[in-house]
């Protein structure tokens, strides 16, 4: 390997050592995971799906690929249709709209400052270019508006409904959305990219038998590697699979997808449950600390892996929040909360969560003591030399767990 190449490797260890990931989005992956990440599947082009390839010798990448559907059918309990290809989560949602929808066609998804995704018809991206795109948000209690989203769809009449979030703190119960869709015929697309190692632990409502597509990233609570899965309702079977290959993609990353079906496989252990069940135990008492501390969080609390404070009350910016917890090595993320006046590069929250912690192993007494630094920094209570020398100490005691490292 090139020496900087390995001292770049080194150097990122080392960081994500000496600091803890409280953005909801990441995790850390099992050595199992990156062991076949690494593997020659990686060597092989399998253009096409299983019994149907462009190549020769895709005998062996017919089975992986049936292995994997197999594997995500049984996790999720579901006999939807899987595709396993999609290299993201973006492109898991545009294919999603390439088959279903034409250019123009209506799409009515969550507000991005209101916990949607840029992949859900943000402006900046091709999604929002080519479709029209109406947005729900969150009512005064901080929930989703489902009234509202009855009325748009109904004076919208939108062909696809996106019920999926980025940084909503609450869980999403489907049916109201399913509701909403039947009263304008539209299709219901659920992406539980962010909770879909929360649903396999039992922890989050499943989409399964309400929504017509889910679609999931495999690398948030899944614990997977980066990539992403759609399923749908067999009589979309084709059509997906079409605008996933050819219609945006070449070659799948079979490293990739066998990666997943490992990741599957770990998920379907009971470890795992108490895994996901540590996750949101962890976040209730992060969250209840916050609020103990006087943080004031977006929505007025949690119930799944991530909580979002509202940095207006402490005459702190997202920005500089985020560098302050940096340097004390707590790694989290600048967010727009609802209703954000500031814009998305310096935004008035700070995302945070708890799906790495709890694969390092912190519990709910580490829980406390992270909950109570932030509120000590946040309100100028602690010196950051104080805090940086307490998550120093914390994580000395709490070391990557050898699977994990
Ligand atoms: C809800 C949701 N959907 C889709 C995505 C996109 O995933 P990717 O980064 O793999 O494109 C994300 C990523 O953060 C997400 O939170």
């Amino acid at each position: 390997m090139h020496e900087h190449l390995a001292s770049l490797i080194a150097r990122e260890q080392a960081r994500q050592r000496d600091t803890l990931s409280l953005i909801p989005s990441e995790n850390l992956t099992s050595q199992s995971v990156r062991e076949v990440l690494a593997s020659g599947f990686s060597h092989k082009y399998a253009e096409g799906y299983p019994g149907s390839r462009y190549y020769a010798g895709n005998a062996v990448m017919d089975e992986l690929e049936r292995f994997a559907w197999h594997r995500a059918q049984q996790l999720f309990a579901t006999d939807y249709h899987v595709n396993v290809q999609p290299h993201s989560g973006s492109e898991a949602n545009l294919a999603v709209y390439a088959a279903l929808l034409s250019p123009g066609d209506t799409i009515l998804a969550p507000a991005l400052d209101h916990g949607g995704h840029l992949s859900h018809g943000h402006a900046v991206t091709l999604t929002g270019k080519l479709y029209t795109i109406v947005r729900y948000g969150v009512g005064t209690d901080g929930r989703f508006d489902l009234g509202q989203v009855r009325e748009l769809a109904k004076t919208h009449q939108p062909k696809l409904i996106v019920a999926g979030v980025s940084a909503y703190p609450w869980q999403l119960a489907y049916l109201p959305f399913r509701e909403a869709a039947d009263l304008c015929g539209a299709a219901l697309m659920a992406d539980m990219s962010h909770v879909a190692g929360l649903v396999a632990g039992g922890q989050h409502p499943s989409p399964f038998g309400i929504a017509d597509i889910v679609t999931t990233t495999t690398h948030k609570t899944l614990r997977g590697p980066r990539g992403a899965m759609i399923f749908c309702k067999p009589d979309l079977a084709s059509k997906i699979d079409k605008a996933v290959f050819p219609g945006l993609q070449g070659g799948p990353h079979m490293h990739t997808i066998a990666a997943i079906a490992q990741a599957l496989t770990e998920a379907s252990e009971p470890s795992f449950t108490s895994y996901a069940q540590e996750v949101v135990r962890g976040m209730a008492t992060l969250a209840n600390t916050l609020s103990a501390g006087g943080c004031q969080l977006v929505g007025g609390g949690t119930n799944t892996h991530l909580a979002l404070i509202d940095l207006r009350p402490h005459g702190l910016t997202g920005r500089h929040a985020q560098d302050l917890l940096e340097r004390v090595g707590l790694v989290a993320n600048r967010n727009s909360i609802p209703h954000d006046q500031a814009g998305p590069r310096n935004p008035s929250g700070l995302r945070i969560g708890t799906p790495w912690g709890a694969t390092r192993g912190l519990a709910s007494a580490h829980w406390e003591q992270i909950g109570s630094l932030i509120t000590g920094l946040l309100t100028g209570a602690m010196t950051e030399e104080t805090a940086r020398l307490a998550v120093h100490e914390l994580l000395t005691t709490i070391p990557i767990p050898h699977q994990f490292s």
